[in-house]
């Protein structure tokens, strides 16, 4: 078997997902299945310090070649590093990402891509143009549960697809959560694009694309008709609930129109006591049965297909890692996963690393036009509903400091 290929990675930024994703980088591909690549951390930088970038490299176990920086401009003039992930607030990813690419480099960008739609019409324009690759780093589009709802749509398993209806809502209120000082956190900042469409309904956007838009052959994907409604967060202006009715448009003899409905929220919880006992989260209606995906939104891992001829099929997807034993862990926010488990933040990584070395320039799973379209129905829905964000964060001006 020909060696793997080492993929060297760049840390643009060291908050709370930068830390997950790269502890998920220092697990073996091996224990996945996947040989082809293997992930190095060859450096992380941090915007307000080298010892913040230094401490983190620690934390998450990497090797110690591994270099800190204390500014993003010194990350992206490293030679050694092949793909810089972006892992800053949304509204600082248009800057961010375009700093690396306009030097050269791989991006795999966190989401939401950035705060709206022109700005990564952008940012593609300019990874094509300097013929790099650039991916938005929507992790559950890559796990191996996705990969098998997808096929028992394209299989017609469960018929033809009419709907689907997602939710990932957090009961992230801030007033209770953050404490005195919340109205400054990223979730409801508009300062950083907060709020709960970018931050939360992307995921149940996820779901509704990953169903009913990139399960269609390539040239019959359209973008979707788009009715919102949004409660704001009186403190700063910012959503707290977001529902969306998307219509994507399908040719009568395909079955015809499809809807696509979204929710978001920031009071209530798709999961309320973290246990799994809440019902699905993501439901997606055929004519000859349903899937429908468990919490959370973002990281499932238990899956039931129903079918109308009596079938039920029940799986669970746990995600691979070191293995009980190993005193490894890894999580976001409080949550940790079982001993030896990984988050799974390592698919999305592996996409974008195989990209890097077979040349490719976009993920498989969801490309850069999709990534495009669904930027555009955010920017619809906010513009429905009269949510802007301020002029620096949402121009096309670069550099801008802020
Ligand atoms: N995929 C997922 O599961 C997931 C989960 C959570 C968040 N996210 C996404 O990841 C991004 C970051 O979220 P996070 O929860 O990691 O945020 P966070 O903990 O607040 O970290 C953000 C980091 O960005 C850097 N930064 C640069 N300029 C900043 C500024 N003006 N204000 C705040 N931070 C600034 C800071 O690191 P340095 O200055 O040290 O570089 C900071 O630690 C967001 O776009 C979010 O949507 C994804």
């Amino acid at each position: 078997m020909p060696e793997p290929k080492v993929v060297k990675w760049g840390i643009l930024a060291t908050g709370g997902i930068a830390e997950t994703f790269t502890k998920d980088l220092t697990v073996d591909p091996k224990t996945r299945g996947v040989t082809s690549i293997k992930h190095e951390i060859a450096a992380a930088a941090s915007s307000s310090s080298i010892s913040r970038a230094d401490d983190f490299l620690k934390k998450v176990g990497a090797p110690s070649s591994a270099k800190a920086y204390g500014s993003y401009q010194e990350l992206v003039n490293d030679k050694d590093v092949d793909i810089i992930y972006v892992a800053t607030p949304h509204s600082h990813h248009y800057q961010n990402a375009r700093l690396c690419l306009e030097a050269g480099k791989n991006v795999l960008c966190e989401k939401a891509f950035t705060v709206n739609e022109p700005q990564l019409r952008k940012l593609v324009e300019i990874a094509k143009a300097k013929n790099l690759f650039l991916m938005e780093a929507v992790w559950t589009r890559y796990f191996p549960l996705s990969i098998y709802v997808r096929e028992q749509i394209t299989s017609g398993r469960i018929g033809t697809v009419y709907r689907t209806v997602a939710d990932l809502s957090m009961a992230d209120d801030p007033q209770n959560k953050y404490g005195p000082d919340g109205n400054k956190h990223r979730m409801v900042n508009v300062d950083l694009a907060g709020g709960a469409l970018l931050d939360l309904g992307i995921y149940a956007l996820t779901w509704v694309f990953q169903t009913l838009y990139h399960t269609l052959p390539e040239g019959d994907r359209k973008a979707p008709s788009v009715l919102s409604t949004m409660v704001k967060y009186e403190p700063t202006g910012a959503d707290e609930s977001t529902a969306m009715l998307l219509t994507f448009p399908r040719d009568a003899k395909k079955g015809g129109p499809m809807h696509g409905i979204a929710t978001t929220g920031l009071r209530t919880s798709i999961n309320p006591d973290n246990k799994g006992t809440a019902g699905p989260c993501v439901r997606v209606y055929g004519d000859k049965g349903e899937i429908q995906i468990f919490p959370p939104t973002f990281r499932p891992t238990k899956t039931k297909v129903i079918l109308a001829d009596g079938t039920v099929e029940d799986k669970v997807w746990e995600q691979p890692g070191p293995g009980k034993g190993s005193g490894w862990t890894n999580g976001f926010g409080g949550t940790m996963q079982a001993e030896g488990e990984g988050q799974g933040m390592f698919w999305e990584a592996d996409e974008a690393a195989m990209a890097v070395v077979e040349g490719r320039k976009e993920g498989r799973f969801e490309g850069l036009e999709e990534s495009c379209v669904i930027m555009g129905v955010m920017d619809e829905v906010r513009n429905q509903n009269g949510l802007v964000y301020p002029e620096k964060i949402e121009s096309l001006e670069y550099p801008l400091e802020f």
